[in-house]
């Protein structure tokens, strides 16, 4: 399909998922296809570097493959290659940014550099034609934890961050402290279903009155000494009540800041992105706030929510109409700021 549509090849390899994607007119997905690691990475406990950057290697022409086909297009047809550049690992972004250097120069077709976060915020394009700056954004993920003003398509500013563990650090690290192994988001999303959230009380964190900043490493910290305290005592810990209380004080705090952001900005639509956005309990729970605050929300499907390239392509659509290329010396960015 091209019928004069602007069709993106994009490339996302900032973490451990291998994903190629293309997108017509930024909004709409011809393909996406995500080759997860997960299953390589749990047998490590988590995310290594090195092996993600050797599995992006394997993958990436097999994956890009398959994106084309499965959109019907050949290279000749794309109008732009787009690749994330940063933030991520950067063993990870190299391989990415490689192949997209390679196939933009073999097709003759512009390169396009995309902030990995401004993709997040970007996936929520895809499903809600109506949906255009200016917004607020709520960017919860592996490694950040933002809430920022959208201000037009690729430009905004971040209001508060958090000021240690990202919200999906801390998701993921109090569930390897209970036992429930990795990926941890998911398994404490699922197990805190058969748990209460009022069983274990973890405490709040909003820092100082009117801050829009997070901070997650202290309920990391109470999780620790909860579990070991218990266990000294030579009693049992019940895992899903403790997933479910953390997950509840976590949630508690990312919507109240995030709905006090809206209001406070006089913004009446607030976007969520990034893995922790695909949470159920943050999803019902933001939606709910929303209401009863007259805010209109976007939630992307999950699948838009966790890494994936089709959010690149979006993102990188709104460079592409502007004009906004980069050259062959692209480089990853691995702390690249929004
Ligand atoms: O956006 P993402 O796929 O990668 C980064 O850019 O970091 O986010 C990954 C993070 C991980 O920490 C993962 O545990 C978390 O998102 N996550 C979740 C859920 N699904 C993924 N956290 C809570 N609940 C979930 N359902
Ligand atoms: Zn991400």
């Amino acid at each position: 399909m091209k019928d004069g549509k602007t069709l993106i090849l994009a490339i996302e390899s900032s973490c451990d998922e291998t994903s190629a994607a293309v997108v017509a007119d930024g909004r709409t997905v011809l393909s996406n296809i995500i080759s997860s690691q997960i299953e390589i990475h749990t047998l490590y406990g988590g995310v290594v570097p090195e092996i993600a950057s050797r599995h992006h290697l394997e993958n990436i022409n097999a994956v890009t493959d398959r994106a084309l086909s499965e959109a019907k297009v050949g290279l000749d047809d794309i109008d732009a290659v787009a690749v994330t550049m940063g933030p991520g690992l950067v063993g990870a972004l190299v391989i990415g940014i490689a192949h997209a250097k390679a196939v933009a120069l073999a097709s003759g077709k512009p390169l396009i550099g995309v902030n990995h976060m401004q993709g997040h915020i970007s996936a929520a394009y895809i499903e809600n034609e109506d949906l255009e700056p200016p917004f607020m954004a709520l960017v919860v993920s592996g490694g950040h934890t933002s809430i920022v003003e959208v201000t037009d398509y690729n430009r905004c500013d971040v209001l508060g961050s958090t000021r240690d563990d990202a919200a999906g650090e801390a998701f993921d690290k109090v569930a390897r402290v209970i036992g429930l192994g990795y990926p941890g988001g998911p398994k404490i999303d699922m197990i805190s279903d058969e748990g209460d959230p009022g069983a274990v009380e973890f405490k709040r964190v909003f820092l100082e009155k009117g801050s829009l900043d997070f901070s997650f490493s202290g309920i990391k910290t109470q999780v620790i000494n909860y579990v070991n305290s218990r266990k000294q005592a030579g009693r049992e810990i019940n895992p899903a009540d403790i997933a479910a209380g953390f997950q509840q004080a976590v949630i508690d705090v990312i919507v109240t800041k995030t709905v006090d952001a809206a209001v406070a900005g006089n913004r009446d639509r607030i976007v969520m992105a990034g893995g922790v956005a695909s949470n159920r309990h943050l999803r019902a729970a933001m939606e709910e706030a929303c209401g009863a605050a007259g805010i209109r929300l976007y939630r992307p499907s999950p699948v838009l929510c966790t890494d994936n390239a089709a959010m690149i392509g979006c993102a990188a659509y709104y460079k592409y109409i502007k004009g906004e290329f980069d050259g062959l010396s692209l480089d990853a960015c691995p702390n690249l700021e929004f």
